[in-house]
């Protein structure tokens, strides 16, 4: 019976070498990050955090940090032309460079990671201000994205070393978002399952969920994808690649126009989906339109809720449950020109899953906006 639990610890400690404590920031290029501010503090309800830029002795790019709750998001764009953050631009349009997520020690995460095949992107370092230090990390994951590893337990300033805290007098009301909930990524053919694999061996992550093409396929188009999970499950990292289907994948479009493999959507969590969604319409987000039949048999499916169906039905969030209970969910239009990434806001009400049930009204919803793009 010990050498049972023993060989549980030392699998536990075997796969958990790499403790991720949360996501801690999302940072992304883009093409005008004084204006991708306003327009995340004005429809998202974000609030100003932190600045890096000219002012602040960093020549070469600005960035703007943005809070709600515990999701920080960065806005970073560069001053000149001549630099990999504009090459990145240029590229792949706005978009997601970094996951980065926070750690108790920079320099083990890094050292765990290197040595069992991660690519480095950003080799350990110590950053210090009067308020302290961050160390940090990085290595590449899919496309040219890179998850950064954040250590912040001796820092005490807004936000880290190179900023300062940004002071605006123009403060939207937040619309309770509250944390990241998962964060997907779209790879090419046949390379979800090297993605797989190398979550599970290079960071010690491990596959939760599994949907092929069966379960995600319309008349038209399909993908397959698997869920990824570190240990604490505080990390979820869906993994997407196309399909064959009669006409082009959702996620071939995304390759298409981002020019590669990148984050698909970034999925923000809610305590109360009808007021948080409510206030994002209001200010202009759009969302996916799902069809007033997808409501007529809804309940049939799912069962009890607690809400009221005729508000759901109103803003289009879609519902599904699972074992451990339901989930409310809804997705934004892509925020940029390129049909790229994209937000879904989520309220969990005990599913630990993703809407599996939802595939179906969700990706024909996707479809119509691709056919009205000429891309399907
Ligand atoms: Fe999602």
């Amino acid at each position: 019976m010990s050498s049972t639990t023993d060989t549980a610890t030392n699998a536990a400690q075997e796969t958990d070498f790499l403790t991720l404590n949360g996501t801690d920031y999302i940072e992304l290029y883009v093409g005008n990050a004084k204006q991708s501010a306003h327009y995340y503090k004005t429809a998202f309800g974000f609030q100003g955090l932190a600045y890096a830029g000219p002012e602040t002795g960093v020549k070469d790019r600005v960035s703007y940090v943005l809070v709600q709750d515990k999701v920080r998001l960065m806005l970073t764009t560069s001053l000149k032309s001549d630099s990999e953050i504009s090459e990145h631009h240029k590229k792949h349009g706005d978009g997601v460079k970094v996951l980065a997520l926070w750690v108790d020690d920079a320099y083990d995460a890094y050292e765990q990671t290197i040595k069992r095949g991660g690519k480095s992107y950003m080799e350990p370092k110590t950053i210090t201000d009067d308020h302290g230090e961050v160390c940090m990390s990085g290595i590449y994951t899919y496309g040219e994205t890179v998850h950064l590893f954040v250590e912040r337990k001796n820092y005490k300033g807004a936000f880290m070393p190179g900023f300062e805290k940004w002071e605006s007098t123009y403060n939207p009301e937040p619309v309770g978002l509250k944390y990241i909930d998962h964060c997907v990524g779209n790879v090419d053919w046949n390379q979800m399952n090297p993605w797989v694999k190398f979550y599970e061996d290079v960071m010690g992550f491990k596959n939760i969920l599994s949907f092929d093409d069966e379960d995600i396929s319309t008349e038209y188009s399909a993908l397959m994808s698997k869920v990824m999970s570190n240990g604490n499950g505080y990390i979820k990292f869906p993994i997407n690649e196309p399909a064959e289907g009669k006409k082009k994948s959702q996620i071939e479009e995304y390759l298409d126009f981002y020019e590669g493999e990148g984050v698909q959507h970034i999925a923000i969590a809610t305590d109360n989906i009808i007021e948080t969604v409510t206030a994002l319409q209001n200010r202009g987000v759009e969302f996916l339109n799902i069809p007033g039949s997808y409501y007529e048999t809804i309940l049939d499916r799912v069962g009890e809720i607690d809400e009221d169906l005729a508000p759901l039905k109103e803003l289009g969030i879609l519902i599904d449950r699972d074992e451990e209970g339901y989930l409310l969910q809804i997705f934004t239009k892509p925020v940029e020109d390129r049909p790229t990434m994209f937000f879904e806001i989520i309220q969990r009400k005990g599913a630990q899953s993703f809407g599996k049930g939802n595939f179906k009204a969700l990706f024909e919803a996707i479809e119509r906006e691709q056919a009205n793009r000429g891309n399907l």
